[in-house]
């Protein structure tokens, strides 16, 4: 399959500017110039409404703010953008890769590519669960909440299209008290980030395969990556930092592993304004790792289902 990277340079999620020059910035890199050249690989940029950062005092983009959420027009309307580019690069037969832009992203990435694939489960790999609604976040930070807007938990004019049985997560070490409730009353399953090794994969892939298709009927993943999840010490250039952390290299086995057997995913939350030096020099190597892992999987693996 080509590789199709959807760059979506968005930071009106969160507080923090950054996260929308990320895709920027992996647009301009030689590299990828040089890969795209090979072939199997191409780029859109996505045009969204406004891409700033919802801090308080920036009047413009609180039009629309909701009780408890700021910036919901724009989230909205970007994120419809997001939707049709997503549905559209899956249906040409291309394993879309939107690279963020804060988390929100992932109402627009997910909602589309369930238009294509509707029995997809959910990978979703970060340190949060981020499946806020507006009563329940304390931040009002939209990046906290993709979860809630996909699976219904909030009602916003468009239908639910993901089922909690259908999501796992791995990492999470950071919640608000209402997002843990849901977790357990939804016995949704959760990996600490200790569980992520290397030498446990396979087991963990034996795991989500019997909790998902108990009559043995395999559906294909969207992975949701939130560079947050990933070890702090490993990589820092992120808005939402937490402690400890999934290490790179289970990520890297985890692309092994689970891309053959998905349609897409979204990488998110990378900052690279947060951080400085030699720490954001071994960031940009570390996201140009994460690409080329990728698109060799990716291009390597015939897809382990039909394509639509
Ligand atoms: N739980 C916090 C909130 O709702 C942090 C969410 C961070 N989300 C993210 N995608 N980095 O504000
Ligand atoms: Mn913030
Ligand atoms: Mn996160
Ligand atoms: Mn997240």
């Amino acid at each position: 399959r080509p590789v199709h990277i959807i760059g979506f340079p968005f930071a009106g999620g969160q507080q923090r500017p950054g996260p929308e020059e990320a895709p920027k910035w992996l647009f301009e890199q030689e590299w990828l110039h040089q890969m795209e050249k090979k072939g199997g690989v191409s780029k859109e940029m996505i045009q969204v409404t406004n891409q700033k950062c919802n801090q308080a005092q920036d009047k413009d983009i609180l039009e629309g703010h909701r009780k408890g959420e700021r910036n919901w027009n724009n989230v909205y309307e970007s994120c419809d953008r997001l939707e049709k580019a997503t549905a559209k690069s899956l249906l040409a037969k291309q394993y879309p890769v939107v690279f963020g832009g804060d988390h929100s992203q992932g109402i627009g990435s997910i909602m589309g590519m369930k238009q294509v694939w509707p029995q997809t489960r959910i990978l979703w790999v970060d340190a949060h669960i981020d499946a806020n609604t507006p009563q329940s976040t304390l931040t009002g930070d939209l990046h906290g909440g993709p979860v809630a807007y996909v699976a219904g938990l909030t009602q916003w004019g468009k239908k639910p299209v993901l089922s909690l049985k259908h999501l796992i997560y791995f990492g999470i070490r950071q919640w608000e008290p209402e997002e843990m409730v849901l977790i357990e009353q939804e016995k949704i399953p959760w990996y600490e980030s200790k569980l992520c090794t290397v030498e446990r994969l396979p087991q963990i892939k034996a795991e989500v395969e019997k909790y998902f298709y108990p009559d043995g009927k395999k559906q294909p993943y969207w992975i949701s990556f939130d560079i947050d999840g990933v070890d702090y010490q490993q990589f820092a250039s992120t808005g939402t930092p937490e402690n400890q952390g999934i290490p790179l290299d289970f990520m890297l086995a985890f692309f092994d592993t689970f891309i053959p057997e998905s349609v897409g995913m979204d990488l998110t939350e990378v900052n690279f304004l947060l951080s400085s030096g030699e720490t954001t020099e071994r960031d940009k190597r570390i996201v140009r790792q994460l690409i080329e892992k990728i698109t060799d999987v990716v291009h390597r693996e015939k897809p382990h289902y039909t394509l639509p």
